[in-house]
């Protein structure tokens, strides 16, 4: 039995820092022990231009802890209006690693996502030049289509003419959730890969249901049946280099998810990595769990691995029920439960 890992510095390749107070509890999470965060977009008011990221990257920065060498990694949020020239902007800035792409509607602040993805075809051949990352939430927000099928139904309507017509262009599909999605990205080539959640990895849509409604299991794309579940367990414990950990933690006030018309979004920073160790564990993978949580990132993004080391040990203890936030509280994915692995900070 293994009660000990030492491995390279992780990195999150999908996080919601948001904006404001909420730096106050999400930057110090994000910096305890990733090296590097990608930081999502979606904010009320998108991060649509690299002034809007500069000034959202140092608005992080200033929570930053003093003796913290973390850094966010900022993103573009694409909309019907954004320009071949934003694109050629993003990627002289230096400091603007992808573009991210959200379906109009379909989740938290997406109100000024895209309406027709065809029509970005030239921006997507601009990224494809440029060599510049596109990141998708691979969901189709379409009412005629069954919200358990939308990531599925996405592939096959969507993702498999980009690919044709820009087999170049990287892609990272976010937060997979199906059996479909981990097939196409491992059959694929080395332009796409895929980022995977822990909720997607500890739980499936029975849990959201079991003994009533779980508002904070809600979050989008939705946990899938059981069997989905497994294929990306497999997946992301399998060490292929095309998956890779991306939180998607994602933090709403308990209010807003216990409410008649909930928030999506789950908070997993108080033990993102431990999550993944306690999956890799179960299925006897730890020994794959520095690829996908400290590799495959960093080379699919061209980036250097990180230098320092940590350590994880097996040490049970207990998932606090809620966490202080924005001057009321969330509630923790995984809240009140015991977790047998531990970060142990040097
Ligand atoms: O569950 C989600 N929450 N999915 C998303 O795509 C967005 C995120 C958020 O911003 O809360
Ligand atoms: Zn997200």
């Amino acid at each position: 039995m293994i009660n000990h890992l030492t491995l390279i510095q992780p990195d999150d390749w999908h996080v919601h820092l948001r904006d404001d107070a909420a730096l106050i509890t999400t930057v110090p999470a994000a910096a305890r022990y990733f090296g590097r965060s990608i930081v999502m977009p979606n904010l009320k008011t998108p991060v649509r231009t690299v002034n809007d990221a500069l000034l959202y990257r140092q608005r992080i920065l200033q929570h930053r802890p003093k003796d913290s060498h973390w850094l966010p990694l900022m993103v573009l949020y694409l909309t019907d209006d954004t320009t071949k020239e934003d694109i050629s902007a993003a990627k002289k800035s230096g400091f603007v690693q992808a573009m991210k792409y959200y379906p109009a509607g379909a989740t938290t602040n997406s109100a000024s996502g895209v309406t027709k993805l065809e029509r970005l075809d030239p921006i997507f051949e601009k990224m494809q030049e440029l060599d510049l990352i596109l990141q998708m939430h691979g969901e189709v927000n379409d009412e005629n289509t069954d919200i358990f099928d939308r990531e599925a139904v996405f592939i096959d309507r969507h993702l498999r003419r980009i690919k044709e017509k820009f087999p170049e262009l990287k892609i990272v599909l976010e937060h997979i959730t199906t059996e479909q999605a981990a097939q196409y990205v491992e059959e694929s080539d080395r332009y796409l890969a895929a980022t995977i959640t822990p909720q997607h990895l500890l739980y499936n849509r029975n849990h959201m249901f079991a003994g009533g409604i779980r508002p904070h299991l809600y979050c989008l794309p939705i946990l899938k049946r059981d069997t989905h579940q497994k294929a990306l367990i497999k997946a992301s414990t399998s060490g292929s280099r095309k998956f890779f950990l991306g939180t998607d933690s994602a933090p709403h006030e308990l209010e807003t998810k216990e409410s008649a018309c909930g928030c999506a979004g789950c908070f997993s920073h108080h033990a993102a990595l431990e999550f993944y160790a306690e999956v890799f564990d179960q299925v006897n993978a730890m020994h794959h769990l520095e690829a996908f949580a400290s590799i495959n990132g960093a080379e699919f993004y061209h980036l250097p691995l990180n230098q320092s080391k940590i350590t994880l040990v097996r040490e049970p203890w207990t998932i606090p029920d809620e966490i202080p936030f924005c001057g009321g509280k969330l509630i923790p994915l995984a809240a009140g439960m015991n977790i047998n692995w531990k970060v142990k900070l040097p």
